[in-house]
């Protein structure tokens, strides 16, 4: 049920930051997504996801071969995306509202999976990944582009004394990558910053299905608490 309503409110705080979100926090994260959209390598015949795709950002760097599917809860971000889409003829990508964490999807559906800003938006982050790496064919390149809780003990603390203000923009600051690496049984090919100093990471997966651990959806609640509302 707090699930249920944490999206309700994320739904409502990124359909009103679709009017103005490319101008701002999509301007700021552009380069990133550019540079992590080129470590897919996508080929001719390629299935990509794109999940909680926004505005469409990505739509630039994708090349115009293979199929991009992208999916989003917020209807105001998914009309923006569909402007760009219409605009640039771009035939190869189709968009979906739906939610991440429950995807319209078979198993093993797509050979990339990106999940960009994403991942601390949503009420249950281990969830999200589990579902990607279930639509994600064995082998499938999962990445993502994310802001993760530092490993440096006094900055952790300040983001976690900053979260309850990141929340009401629609965000977490507060999300240990360790945790979710530990939960879901990610596997990390390699990870990289752009800059030494660095809000965001790049984390780039090979999809190991015998790795998902089966424990991690069971100990969620323990492990990442569901944000207020
Ligand atoms: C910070 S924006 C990132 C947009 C885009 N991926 C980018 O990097 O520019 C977060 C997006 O995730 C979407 N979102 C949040 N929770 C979601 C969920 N449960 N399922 C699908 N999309 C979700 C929001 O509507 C919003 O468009």
């Amino acid at each position: 049920m707090r699930e249920v309503m944490q999206e309700a409110s994320t739904r409502k705080i990124y359909d009103i930051q679709s009017s103005f979100y490319d101008g701002t926090f999509g301007r700021l994260v552009r380069r990133r997504v550019e540079i992590a959209i080129s470590h897919m390598n996508i080929t001719q015949t390629d299935r990509v996801l794109d999940l909680g795709i926004g505005t469409g950002q990505s739509l630039n760097f994708y090349p115009t071969f293979g199929r991009i599917v992208g999916i989003d809860l917020s209807s105001g971000m998914l009309r923006q995306c569909s402007r760009k889409i219409d605009e640039r003829e771009l035939s190869h990508a189709t968009l979906l509202q739906a939610d991440a964490m429950r995807l319209p999807f078979a198993d093993d559906s797509f050979d990339h999976v990106f999940i960009s800003h994403v991942i601390s938006v949503v009420s249950d982050p281990i969830k999200l990944v589990i579902e990607a790496q279930r639509v994600a064919k064995p082998g499938a390149r999962i990445v993502l582009l994310n802001h993760f809780q530092s490993t440096n003990r006094f900055i952790a603390l300040v983001e976690k004394w900053l979260c309850p203000l990141c929340t009401k923009l629609g965000w977490r600051s507060d999300l240990p990558l360790q945790d979710l690496i530990r939960e879901t049984g990610l596997e990390i090919d390699y990870r990289y910053k752009l800059e030494s100093i660095d809000l965001w990471e790049t984390v780039v997966v090979r999809n190991n299905k015998s790795a998902v651990n089966p424990a991690g959806r069971r100990n969620i609640r323990k492990r990442l608490p569901v944000l207020a509302a």
